[in-house]
């Protein structure tokens, strides 16, 4: 009797959860590779992941960033009739944005994606306020507007979302229209607004004040799940984390990092941020170049040869009592003939744990508790 109970809770939960196909596409940098021209773009747009992080101060900033390698994406739609986009869903982020009809471009990057148009969705309302968003060379506005949302058979109406009207040259060549951030809310999201996942929890559609991301290599495969999580994504329990400081961000307190039982780097502890805008795992310079001589990288991007990932050790992040494993199939990637590890270095004492490391682990974020979850996500049929 009281496991049909259970039983039937369950049930309930699965059918009102809802689920975000995310599909693996070409990475800029994939596309860039297969038209010769990633060296050109790498001279000219140098990857900035800090812009995304810190600068915060001047109000409204949407930082229009060059991810090269990013590429998983979802489909939503905006407005009435629904108009479709790509959009990358980024959990260190907190706005929604996507190309305005009226966005201009010195190349092919507002005609390669989808653009919102204002006039044709009944439901639109316009708003007197602009927001900001930061390119490589410089500042632009955006407009800003409200409409109804749409995944699937979910919707929440009055969405604050910002149209850009400008795309910088080297965003041509991105899998995704716009940007959907699951960051928390914060004072310098677009006016100010509530971010589209809070909306979604306000508004009643889901049982659960919590999202779950599982990422796989394979083109199709990955998912977000809005509302719950879902045990056909990972094995074991899922171990949970709290948010160890109220930065907006997903952000949680790593104990260390050790290899074969030597701690490699964050020897006193180090804050990182769970973010799944983040293609690499980020570090500072010391750190990550201390791990990437353990693997025996020979080179400071991390190049490593091709032929011995089967021999490169495990990497294991220690959070909360937790060991956390790395396998070398997990942290190196493949270009043509080139492997290079998937740990990057950035300007600052935090580390960024991007899609190198939640491919290995199927991620809840809690916002109920105030908890990121963690748990050894299934391997795709594909993978080894
Ligand atoms: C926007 O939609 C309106 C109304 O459907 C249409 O008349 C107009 O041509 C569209 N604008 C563009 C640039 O597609």
């Amino acid at each position: 009797m009281k496991l049909a109970v259970v039983l039937f809770a369950l049930v309930t939960l699965s059918e009102c959860l809802l689920k975000i196909p995310l599909i693996k596409g070409k990475s800029a940098r994939q596309t860039l590779e297969e038209k010769g021209l990633y060296e050109e773009y790498k001279r000219k747009y140098r990857y900035n992941p800090r812009a995304k992080f810190n600068n915060r101060a001047g109000g409204a900033m949407v930082p229009m960033i060059y991810y090269p390698e990013s590429t998983y994406y979802g489909v939503i739609a905006i407005g009435t009739p629904p108009q479709s986009f790509k959009v990358l869903f980024d959990t260190g982020s907190a706005d929604l944005w996507v190309p305005s009809v009226h966005c201009r471009s010195s190349s092919q990057a507002c005609n390669n994606h989808a653009r919102f148009n204002t006039t044709a969705s009944s439901t639109f309302q316009p708003s007197s306020e602009t927001f900001s968003i930061q390119y490589v060379t410089g500042y632009m506005t955006g407009d800003v507007g409200y409409d109804t949302v749409t995944f699937g058979d979910l919707y929440v109406t009055h969405q604050i979302f910002g149209l850009s009207l400008v795309e910088d040259a080297f965003l041509d060549n991105l899998p995704w229209d716009g940007i959907l951030g699951l960051a928390f809310p914060n004072q310098q999201s677009i006016n100010g607004g509530t971010p589209v996942f809070d909306n979604i929890w306000k508004q009643g559609k889901i049982p659960q004040d919590l999202f779950s991301i599982y990422l796989t290599s394979s083109v199709d495969g990955s998912m977000l799940i809005l509302g719950g999580t879902d045990p056909s994504y990972f094995t074991g329990s899922i171990q949970w984390i709290p948010i160890s400081q109220p930065t907006g961000y997903w952000q949680i307190n790593v104990d260390s990092i050790t290899i074969n039982g030597n701690t490699v780097a964050c020897a006193a502890g180090c804050q990182a941020v769970v973010d799944s805008g983040t293609t690499e795992i980020l570090g500072p310079t010391r750190d990550v170049n201390n791990i990437n001589g353990w693997v025996g990288a020979y080179s400071e991007e991390g190049l490593v040869s091709c032929s011995n990932i089967k021999r490169m050790p495990e990497i294991i992040f220690n959070i909360n009592g937790f060991g956390f494993t790395l396998p070398a199939s997990t942290y190196v990637f493949s270009y043509g003939s080139s492997c290079t590890t998937g740990f990057g270095t950035w300007d600052n004492d935090q580390w960024i744990l991007g899609e190198v490391f939640m491919r290995q682990f199927y991620t809840v974020f809690n916002r109920e508790q105030n908890w990121v979850g963690l748990a050894q996500a299934k391997k795709s049929p594909e993978s080894d």
